[in-house]
């Protein structure tokens, strides 16, 4: 006899098992008692019958949800169970019965799981949203690392911002240091690229943006590739093999928790490359149409940067994730490359993804000119005697480079198909939420 998880249950039809979980339901009928059983893996149907041991039926029959048990009895087929087998009890020892436990199958509300997330992830919907999630991580890493990458992670705290001031997060760092919670590690990133020709960080980044939007997170986390004689042409490349990889892994792996979240399996199979490639230029003509027609109500005007409702609109017109290509300059980060015969076009790539869930890849082309970021830093108001490191890259063996981001929760929500950010990750942070 020996435990196993209840996802291997198959492997052992006809031999006796021990499990060891939590109790997710239970019913009981005249001599028996159902007591549904999780163990992180997966749940199973054991079934306890009065005839077999009358003093393990009245035990099963006290037990209250999420009671931790460890249960004894034979693997049996069963046609009926979503999994394929379920348990026919014959031992059951109880470590913990629990009578009072806050969530119960009815009706919650959101803020009322939020505020027991640290419960609330042991719900079916919840652990299978985490489990794609997982299989996302796997499916990055495994990309990246499979093409010869190296992993080089960069610091949380910074001295500086990355993506823009307005989005900084600050914090008091012994005496008069003031550090900054990281936006993005690109910069460093952009050190180790240099170093490894081909590397990427993945840790968690820092927004304090006031946003409510069902897209937002104060804290998230983002893979970001940076190649070192690349261009942003073959950013595009390089971000579509990753969407490609990890639509496939999640398909292959992650069907069943596809399924209890009712995610709609045909949208996700219909994602095949190439994916398109808008030139801004274009995407504005495109959202000019749009609202000619009367399918969107702003009027959007070149220079600008795109809303939901732009991105969502974009993304509609291919039925596939899009990418789009050379942002005005003025609305981009210090440290793009720009067109050559275009500079009020920055060599800056998004990637939009389908059903609205937006931008979820960002990045492009380096600018690889010492002058100009030198430039680029006083005329964004940065410090430039705390960016001379970065500098430095641009004084020893400058060469082009490229990069993006690319964010893990907007990238689960989507394959989820789920409205908002908030359940692809653990315990979010957000505007009004840092508990629990
Ligand atoms: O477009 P962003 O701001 O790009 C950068 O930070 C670059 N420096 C990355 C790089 O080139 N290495 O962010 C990249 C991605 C977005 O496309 C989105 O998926 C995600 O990060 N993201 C967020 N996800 C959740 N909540 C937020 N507040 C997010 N902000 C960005
Ligand atoms: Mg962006």
């Amino acid at each position: 006899m020996k435990q196993i998880y209840i996802e291997q249950l198959k492997a052992h039809i006809g031999e006796e098992v021990t499990l060891k979980g939590w109790l997710y339901n239970s019913r009981s009928s005249g001599k028996l008692v159902f007591l549904q059983l999780r163990d992180g893996t997966g749940i199973v149907q054991c079934v306890v019958f009065k005839g077999n041991n009358e003093e393990v039926f009245e035990t099963a029959k006290g037990l209250g949800q999420e009671s931790s048990i460890v249960v004894t009895g034979s693997v049996k087929e069963d046609a009926r169970s979503p999994i394929g087998v379920e348990i026919d009890v014959t031992g059951l020892e109880v470590l913990q019965n629990v009578h009072d436990y806050p969530i119960t199958p009815k009706e919650h509300g959101t803020e009322f799981l939020m505020d027991h997330r640290h419960l609330w992830i042991r719900s079916k919907r919840q652990h299978a949203i985490l489990r794609v999630r997982h299989t996302v991580i796997k499916a990055v890493r495994d990309y990246f690392d499979d093409l010869g990458f190296t992993l080089a992670d960069t610091p949380i705290f910074t001295p500086a911002a990355c993506e823009g001031t307005t989005t900084l997060f600050e914090v008091e760092y012994f005496g008069d240091d003031k550090a900054y919670l990281t936006q993005s590690g690109q910069l460093y990133n952009e050190a180790t690229a240099a170093a490894f020709g081909k590397s990427y960080a993945f840790g968690p980044t820092f927004r304090a943006e006031k946003s409510k939007t069902r897209r937002h997170l104060t804290e998230f986390w983002m893979v970001e590739p940076e190649v070192a004689f690349a261009g942003y042409e073959d950013m595009m490349d390089l971000g579509e093999g990753l969407i490609l990889q990890i639509v496939d892994r999640v398909l292959n792996e992650r069907r069943h928790e596809l399924e209890i979240l009712e995610r709609d399996i045909t949208k996700l199979e219909e994602i095949k490359g190439p994916f398109p490639r808008v030139h801004y230029d274009d995407a504005v003509k495109m959202l000019q149409e749009g609202h000619q027609k009367g399918e969107l109500e702003n009027n959007f005007e070149w220079g600008g940067d795109f809303g939901a409702p732009d991105e969502t609109y974009l993304s509609k017109q291919f039925g596939l994730p899009v990418f789009v290509h050379h942002f005005p300059t003025a609305i981009k980060g210090f440290y793009f490359e720009v067109d050559k015969d275009r500079p009020e076009c920055a060599l800056g790539i998004d990637l939009l993804a389908p059903e609205g869930y937006g931008e979820i890849i960002g990045g492009g082309e380096r600018a690889a000119n010492l002058e100009y970021l030198e430039k680029q830093l006083a005329h964004h108001g940065l410090p430039q005697d705390i960016f001379e490191w970065y500098l430095d890259l641009r004084r020893y063996g400058s060469v082009p480079h490229a990069g993006f981001g690319m964010g893990i929760e907007r990238t689960v929500a989507w394959m989820c198909g789920i409205e908002h950010v908030r359940e692809t990750i653990p315990f979010p942070r957000m505007l009004y939420r840092l508990r629990p």
